[in-house]
């Protein structure tokens, strides 16, 4: 969470601070602020408001150095003070700071018996009274070194220094990219966010640490100077532009047809790493995922797959409540999700599987991840960078990346393999359908939007879709959504009914249909209002709903990934009719880097 910026360069930095801020709001948006090297001192302006707001009300200044970041509070409450940049007494030092640092107590105890004075309840203000203290006795440089070599815990750092031309950084746990131009150096927590600048990034690893000029890098590694390594990023994966949608969050719905495209041209190469997972493995035996929020749900998408297609027992955990007491057997692996790659439950839960025997798969959007570099073997979906904080492309991009594992498995047959590609390969163009087809789901919406709850239902495949569909309801549009099995509903939730609550139901035309048909007539009884998601033709259903929204006939294992862009557009226009901020939620981060 927080997310972190900073320039040295020929360009005046406020302006690149608050643009690159801008695309780092999906990382947290609760305050903001700026500091920039002027000649008379540094000077630091934040606030409790956006970045737009804050952008707004700032005076240009003429400074070519500076530092920026974007607060989701986590030690300390969303206030002024506590918004970052902190400074050191008489703002000779400023540090920006994503991550949360352990026993920092005693440290600032320490400093405030040697006549420092705090002004906030951070754990980060100590960073720029560690490095002012340091100064006393040795350089800018060094001081800055051995303050990121005395903090512990999880961090990503940026810190400027009254009369040094310099930006400083360091990592540990926290992702921190920098982005290399001609005569000018950019800092972020991501490189989408520095994506208009360059496409040339050095990826720090734990405990580097670097000096950045406008024409040098000079990077740390354990101790020693070292030549950093520059990686081209294609622009096109790298985008992060709205191209004039109204919202992140539609466009990358209006994306998920080439992330289809994207995962199907990469199958060969998937089929490729399974290979040799399959040998690694002796032959997968097990399979245990592991993820939090939309990529736990999507993970459920294997529970159902893998048992039913490939005959591989499969158990679906959260991150957060994995408890690593079973021992990994032989044939066993762990599959982590996550889209950010970041996820704090997500990398405990993976590192506790592989400390207990399992070889790790992850499967993530972001290549150089900390849960990427934990992993024995790494899937990079190519969804692009999703800044919208409600994930959508990428959640489509793990369900996805899984029925590709099902299909690249050796033990599928050739025929059934081509027939389900045959299937798979028209989705881009289904999805473009329920797109053409979005005044439906549009009315919808604005229906839906009166109430205050809501219960998704469906049954076998289409269940993590309708968990799923009651999530996005919640985070976007603020409506107490449930998701629960068709069959679990009167084992409670039937008290709930009636006609204030209305029941969406994920129809699916396989096996379940006829049970999920009497679920459907159970709930008309109780007066709820239903609406279907339901396949063109079906008159028992239309007979039945108040409301359907109609997708395209696709063999039923498929149906999920078009219910998924249904359910994700119910609650995006659902949450433009009410009027909320749909690509930041309150109280929500994309990123979330702490347990
Ligand atoms: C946050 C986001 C969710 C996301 C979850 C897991 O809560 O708001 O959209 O599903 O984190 O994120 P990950 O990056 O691990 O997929």
């Amino acid at each position: 969470m927080c997310g972190i910026t900073g320039y040295i360069g020929y360009k005046n930095a406020d302006k690149v601070l608050f643009d690159c801020l801008k695309r780092l709001e999906y990382r947290g948006y609760d305050s903001c602020g700026i500091a920039l090297v002027q000649s008379d001192g540094i000077k630091v302006i934040k606030d409790t408001c956006r970045v737009k707001e804050l952008e707004a009300k700032h005076k240009k200044v003429n400074s070519k150095i500076g530092i920026g970041h974007t607060r989701w509070a986590t030690c300390g409450e969303p206030t002024a003070a506590n918004a970052h940049p902190h400074s050191s007494c008489g703002d000779k030092v400023a540090v920006v700071h994503n991550g949360t640092l352990d026993q920092f107590i005693p440290l600032k105890e320490d400093l405030i018996n040697k006549g420092h004075v705090f002004k906030s309840e951070t754990d980060t203000e100590i960073i720029p009274h560690l490095i002012e203290e340091n100064m006393k006795t040795m350089s800018a440089d060094d001081a800055v070194k051995k303050a990121l070599g005395t903090i512990q815990g999880a961090f990503a750092v940026a810190a400027i220094v009254q009369n040094e031309n310099k930006l400083y950084v360091g990592k540990v746990g926290c992702p921190l990219v920098i982005g290399v131009g001609d005569s000018e150096c950019y800092v972020a927590s991501d490189s989408s966010a520095l994506s208009k600048y360059t496409n040339r990034f050095i990826y720090l690893k734990d405990h580097d640490t670097a000096v950045l000029t406008p024409d040098s890098i000079k990077l740390f590694r354990n101790g020693k100077e070292t030549e950093p390594e520059i990686e081209l990023l294609d622009k096109n994966l790298n985008d992060a532009e709205l191209h004039g949608y109204p919202h992140f969050m539609l466009k990358e719905i209006h994306e998920e047809p080439r992330v289809i495209t994207t995962t199907i041209d990469d199958l060969d190469d998937l089929a490729t790493l399974l290979a040799t997972i399959d040998k690694d493995l002796g032959g997968i035996r097990m399979i245990k995922t592991l993820a939090c929020g939309s990529s736990y749900y999507a993970s459920l998408m294997m529970r159902y797959l893998a048992p039913q297609i490939l005959g591989i027992p499969t158990f679906a955990e959260l991150g957060s409540e994995y408890c690593s007491l079973t021992k990994g057997q032989k044939g066993t692996l762990a599959i982590a999700i996550s889209q950010s790659g970041e996820t704090a439950d997500t990398i405990k839960a993976a590192k506790a599987a592989k400390a207990n025997g399992y070889k790790l798969m992850a499967i993530t959007n972001v290549k150089n991840s900390q849960l990427a570099r934990a992993a024995d073997y790494v899937w990079t979906t190519k969804a692009g960078p999703e800044v919208s904080v409600a994930a959508t492309k990428t959640v489509l991009s793990q369900i996805a990346a899984l029925y590709s594992l099902i299909l690249a498995h050796p033990s599928l047959s050739k025929l059934n393999k081509e027939d389900a590609m045959d299937t798979f390969r028209k989705l881009p163009d289904q999805i473009n359908k329920i797109f053409e087809n979005v005044d439906s789901i549009i009315s919808v919406a604005s229906y839906l939007a009166d109430f205050k709850d809501a219960i998704y239902i469906a049954r076998g495949l289409n269940y993590p879709i309708a968990l799923e569909g009651a999530l996005k309801l919640k985070e976007i549009s603020y409506i107490h959504g449930e998701g629960y099995a068709a069959g679990e509903l009167k084992h409670g939730p039937f008290a709930l009914l009636g006609k204030e609550v209305p029941v969406i139901a994920i129809v699916s035309h396989d096996e379940n249909y006829d049970s999920l048909v009497t679920n459907l007539r159970e709930v008309k009884t109780r007066q709820a209002p239903l609406i279907a998601i339901s396949e063109e033709n079906d008159l028992t259903i239309s007979n039945l709903a108040d409301y359907v929204i109609t997708v395209p006939h696709t063999k039923p294992i498929l149906s999920p990934i078009l219910n998924l862009v249904v359910v994700q557009l119910l609650a995006y226009y659902t949450a433009v009719k009410k009027g909320n901020p749909v690509d930041f939620p309150r109280n929500l981060a994309k990123t979330v880097t702490v347990e």
